[in-house]
């Protein structure tokens, strides 16, 4: 507890989440949105969406490589600990009974350090909001240099990300990537640019972030991105966002570490901690199974 409660503290004034329980459709993998409905849903949004076949998400190799959880237990664990995280990120996106943030649609999964669980909980973040069937969810790869969100969602080949904001010719839905998830949607992280960090500071970053999510009330965007201590650019994203989520690896991640990073964060927005990585004391009869678990430390409470 006390990794976080100085950073707590900074949180205080933020508004109470709503107690609303948010209900949990079982996750629909092979379900694959038609090219009519992606036209269609181009309309009602006035914003165009690319209408090429759904890549495929490969869940096996997703669990494969450690970016979803292995067995039914730890999903069904990391499933509850979602609802808790995902309740107050779309009370503030949305204004469900709360006021909402200025940004708020825009949320961030970022840490101080490398290998604190970003990219994991970013994906499981956006599969699980995506399985609020009222909205759609961007995951986009904010992490230039590392791209693992555009790897393990085979896009490597595509543009993305960076290519958009560097090339003021390119449209948003050149890189937006619908999948055969219902409801989520990949913008890959595009060609590492030397100039990452002043792109992402620069007018067209805004626009196109506005591009992205703005016309479309139903949509939501998770980024992925780098340590908040490690890269420049991913601070700046940070200043583009309406919501943090502030992942924490436990008994890891030192206190004053947590503390500068935080600093790097504006006051505007909503700061979600979330301690991940910290064994169930249950894991042993699990043999181990899942020895990671999700904690929303903070979540406007
Ligand atoms: N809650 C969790 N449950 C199970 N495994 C997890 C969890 N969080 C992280 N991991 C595992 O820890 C490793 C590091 O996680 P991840 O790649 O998400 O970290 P990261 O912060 O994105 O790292 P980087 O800074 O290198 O991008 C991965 O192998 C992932 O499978
Ligand atoms: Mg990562």
């Amino acid at each position: 507890m006390s990794i976080v409660e100085k950073a707590v503290a900074k949180l205080k004034t933020l508004p109470v989440e709503s107690s609303a329980p948010i209900p949990d459709e079982p996750r629909p993998q092979q379900a694959v949105p038609t090219v009519e409905r992606a036209q269609e849903r181009a309309r009602e949004s006035a914003q165009p969406v690319i209408t090429a076949a759904p890549s495929h998400v490969d869940i096996k190799a997703l669990k494969r490589i450690g970016l979803l959880p292995s067995d039914d237990e730890a999903e069904r664990q990391l499933s509850d600990e979602l609802r808790s995280v995902k309740r107050p990120l779309l009370a503030n996106a949305i204004g469900k009974g709360s006021e909402t943030f200025a940004r708020g649609k825009r949320i961030m999964v970022t840490s101080a350090e490398p290998a604190e669980g970003k990219t994991f909980t970013a994906v499981n973040l956006a599969l699980s909001l995506a399985r609020e069937t009222d909205y759609e969810v961007l995951l986009v790869d904010g992490d230039i240099p590392k791209s693992d969100v555009t790897h393990a969602f085979g896009l490597s080949e595509k543009p993305g990300l960076m290519d958009l904001v560097a090339d003021e010719s390119m449209a948003p839905a050149e890189v937006i990537f619908r999948t055969d998830v219902p409801n989520l949607l990949v913008v890959p992280a595009g060609k590492y640019h030397p100039l990452a960090a002043e792109l992402f500071r620069s007018r067209r970053m805004e626009h196109v972030l506005d591009e992205l999510d703005g016309r479309n009330r139903r949509r939501l965007l998770v980024f992925d991105s780098s340590p908040l201590l490690a890269t420049s650019e991913s601070q700046v994203l940070a200043s583009h966002m309406g919501q943090i989520v502030m992942v924490v690896a436990a008994s890891r991640t030192r206190r004053q570490t947590v503390t500068s990073a935080l600093r790097r964060l504006n006051e505007l927005q909503y700061v979600g901690l979330l301690l991940n990585m910290s064994r169930l004391p249950a894991a042993e009869s699990y043999n181990n199974s899942h020895s990671y678990y999700l904690k929303a430390l903070k979540g406007g409470a």
